[in-house]
């Protein structure tokens, strides 16, 4: 079904809001692209952004927040990094900081790291829906894995019309390409994307700055592993478990924790994280059962051999 296109007016905002807080997946104008956003704190529907999306893998996703002191609740900021978010925030800026233990930001739309892009959007639509809305909203381009970011309301309609809840129509984008995405986590600022607030501006606040890998790869399959290494041992496509380990379920039957009973892919894909964090505390040895590998499966899948990899 193809989701409505509505005029940001307080009517659709509040509606907004509300899908939103449901689960739902809500395509919102930004400075930069128009975003995919879904409730940062809830992993079913960061799920599903991914499953909507098509991507291969899961990327950690940028959080939007309503206003710095938002942002500042999630993450931990050094006085350089605050000074540049007083500077660019509301605008197409990301920094990149260490999450802080009781961020409310998921597991899964943090990709497993322990680290968080934070952004504040200037859009008065993104704005409004955020101070709505009331909590960070991750929003990836609201494109499928692959093709072109969207720049109107007509872009996202064309490409993803069917897999989102609704569409606010705030515009072209005044920016169109997605935000500068800054590592702020060192003694020196290290540019991970490049955008519209460039490398002279920033280091006019904070000097030093240094080139950093692509930020569409900020995390090589290596160092993802590395970043999430269960302590435990996996052994994948088991069919149970042998003495001394824990069982990963999918699908009916016993388990110490199930990823989903009922073999639902998006309520596994949500669990996946948590759940093998959890079992990683108490167990030495984690036998998972056997996950299909189609749609999110395949990511799922992907994850779970890294993270099985002994290197
Ligand atoms: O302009 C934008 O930033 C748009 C609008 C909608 O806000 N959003 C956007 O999101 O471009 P996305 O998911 O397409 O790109 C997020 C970028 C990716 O390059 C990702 O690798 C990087 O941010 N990123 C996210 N979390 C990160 C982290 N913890 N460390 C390093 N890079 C990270
Ligand atoms: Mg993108």
């Amino acid at each position: 079904m193809m989701a409505p296109v509505l005029k940001p007016d307080s009517a659709a905002l509040d509606r907004a809001a509300r899908l939103l807080a449901e689960g739902g997946l809500v395509a919102m104008p930004t400075e930069t692209v128009y975003g995919l956003a879904a409730d940062a704190a809830n992993a079913e529907a960061v799920a599903r952004l991914y499953a909507a999306k098509g991507r291969p893998a899961f990327n950690p996703l940028i959080a939007h927040c309503a206003s710095a002191e938002a942002a500042f609740a999630q993450g931990r900021f050094s006085e350089k990094a605050r000074a540049l978010a007083a500077k660019f925030w509301p605008g197409p800026l990301t920094l990149v900081v260490d999450a802080i233990d009781t961020t409310t930001v998921c597991s899964l739309a943090r990709a497993g790291l322990d680290t968080l892009a934070l952004r504040v959007p200037a859009h008065p639509a993104a704005r409004t829906l955020l101070e709505a809305f009331g909590g960070p909203l991750v929003a990836p381009s609201a494109n499928p894995s692959g093709r072109i970011s969207p720049t109107t309301a007509g872009h996202v309609a064309d490409d993803m019309g069917d897999k989102v809840d609704l569409i606010l129509d705030g515009g072209p984008c005044s920016e169109g390409i997605e935000s500068t995405v800054i590592d702020a986590r060192g003694e020196m600022p290290v540019l991970l994307r490049q955008g519209t607030i460039l490398p002279d501006a920033i280091e006019a606040f904070w000097p030093g700055l240094e080139a950093g890998g692509s930020a569409d790869r900020p995390t090589s399959p290596g160092q993802l592993l590395r970043h999430y290494a269960p302590d435990a041992r996996l052994r994948l496509n088991a069919g149970s478990a042998q003495p001394g380990e824990a069982l990963l379920g999918f699908g009916p039957g016993e388990a110490t924790l199930n990823l989903s009973a009922k073999g639902d892919l998006v309520e596994a894909t949500a669990n996946l994280f948590a759940m093998l964090r959890k079992l990683d505390e108490s167990f030495d040895q984690i036998a998972v059962a056997p996950i299909p590998v189609e749609g999110l499966g395949a990511a799922i899948n992907d994850r779970l051999v890294r993270a099985a990899d002994r290197g």
